[in-house]
């Protein structure tokens, strides 16, 4: 089935729009690098998930980590999302969304001590727990506090995502969580133990995952693990099959949410358990550009044409980290004929390239361009390398847009300096 991606950033006589607010208008009140989002985008995305699995219990909680700007956050909430947080910053950010402490599950590969106590002492949802040890140290925590937290075990069932090796996360090699064999003897030897109630069992094993096998073996082996525990007298309340659903970057057709549903519901249906969701990026990814100016434009010898942005990987590391694709779609198109250019960043690193070879309409110095899909891993990612500032970000919602987070300043770079 092709995937319906909704299509925010569209061109028009006026230049590209986002859901019909030009984007030219944004950057003369903002300025760039602007990331702009659509409102519309992110419920459509949201929509498409929960409806493809109505026929099961479930309950959505948004991967913080691919967006965590407030705003979207409240966005998100407002539809009914609950959250995944990987850190205390991001529990804070679900909580000041107005989220409750049940509606979070806190996953991470090392937790410290101080985000542990506070989950166990605000009571969230589930702590994902990604070792044995980590286990007796929430234990220890909750009983001092004389609390009982509720616990999943992260399990990795070496099953290779298929998708770029630093975003997978689930075979024997990566750092996360535990094997299934080791799992079911952990959960047993800690059945019981003052300061943990087992609620669920856990598995993520990975992001931008574009075929159903990896996802849909995953969800089996986490519902035999549920079963087995189960008849080990453990009765759980959930099955968290995690994120990981990809995108369409390329703009090829990959996996629906409904084939995506299709493929694990009828593996979690045996446990007669809900199943939790964690997707970031197929709730976020399309709903994001990163709007950026043109600085420099060169042309060498042999030909090759450079753009020089006033973006680049302090504001999207994804080229950079991952050598990953992202359209890039000039903002008021020249008519003149396309032409191979390399769009690159103003930062001193020669990975600082948003596309190679990338054919492109003439640009020239103060053209602006928009870095599609950009909406997952672009903002929250952002650093101030070489001092450049964060970025501004808008949303636009119903023919209006909305700064959501105004662009950093030196200031405040320096404020945190003695
Ligand atoms: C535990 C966990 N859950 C969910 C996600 C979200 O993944 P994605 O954005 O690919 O849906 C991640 C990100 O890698 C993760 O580590």
């Amino acid at each position: 089935m092709p995937t319906f991606v909704y299509q925010s950033f569209t061109h028009t006589d006026t230049g590209l729009v986002c859901d019909g607010v030009s984007l030219e208008s944004i950057v003369e009140r903002v300025d760039t690098p602007v990331y702009v989002y659509s409102a519309r985008a992110i419920r459509d995305a949201y929509g498409a998930i929960d409806d493809a699995f109505a026929a099961h219990p479930h309950r959505i909680h948004y991967a913080l980590k691919a967006n965590s700007t407030l705003a979207i956050v409240r966005l998100l909430r407002s539809i009914g999302s609950a959250f995944d947080a990987n850190s205390g910053g991001e529990i804070a950010v679900a909580l000041c969304a107005g989220c409750t402490p049940a509606d979070i599950v806190f996953t991470g590969v090392g937790k410290t001590r101080a985000e542990l106590e506070r989950a166990i002492a605000i009571g969230v949802g589930a702590i994902n727990a990604e070792s044995g040890g980590e286990l007796d140290r929430i234990a220890a925590l909750a009983a001092a506090q004389g609390r009982e937290a509720r616990v999943a075990l992260r399990v990795n069932p070496d099953i290779d995502a298929g998708s770029h090796p630093n975003i997978s996360t689930g075979l024997k090699i990566n750092k996360f969580g535990v094997s299934l064999e080791d799992a079911r003897t952990i959960y047993r030897e800690r059945r019981g133990r003052a300061g943990l109630r087992f609620v669920g069992v856990h598995v993520h094993i990975g992001s931008q995952i574009t075929t159903i096998d990896p996802l849909q073996r995953a969800a089996r082996a986490l519902a035999t693990l549920a079963l087995e525990l189960r008849d080990d007298g453990i009765a759980l309340e959930h099955v968290d099959v995690g994120g990981g659903l990809g995108i369409a970057y390329e703009g090829r057709p990959i996996i629906s949410a409904a084939d995506y549903a299709g493929a694990v519901i009828p593996e979690v249906r045996r446990t007669g358990l809900p199943l939790l969701l964690e997707p970031g990026r197929a709730v976020v990814g399309h709903a994001g550009a990163l709007v950026a100016r043109v600085v420099d434009t060169k042309r060498y010898p042999d030909g090759r044409r450079f753009a020089v942005l006033d973006a680049g990987m302090g504001e999207l590391i994804r080229p950079a980290l991952y050598g990953s694709y992202h359209q890039i779609a000039p903002v008021r198109p020249r008519p003149s004929p396309p032409a191979p250019w390399d769009i690159v960043g103003p930062i001193c690193e020669s990975s600082d390239v948003f596309a190679r070879d990338r054919v492109l309409p003439p640009l020239e110095v103060d053209d602006l361009v928009a870095i599609l899909d950009t909406g997952a891993y672009g903002s929250v990612m952002a650093s101030n390398y070489n001092r450049h500032l964060l970025p501004a970000e808008v949303l636009v919602d119903d023919g209006q847009w909305t700064l959501i987070r105004r662009r950093q300043t030196i200031d405040d770079v320096l404020a945190l300096e003695l």
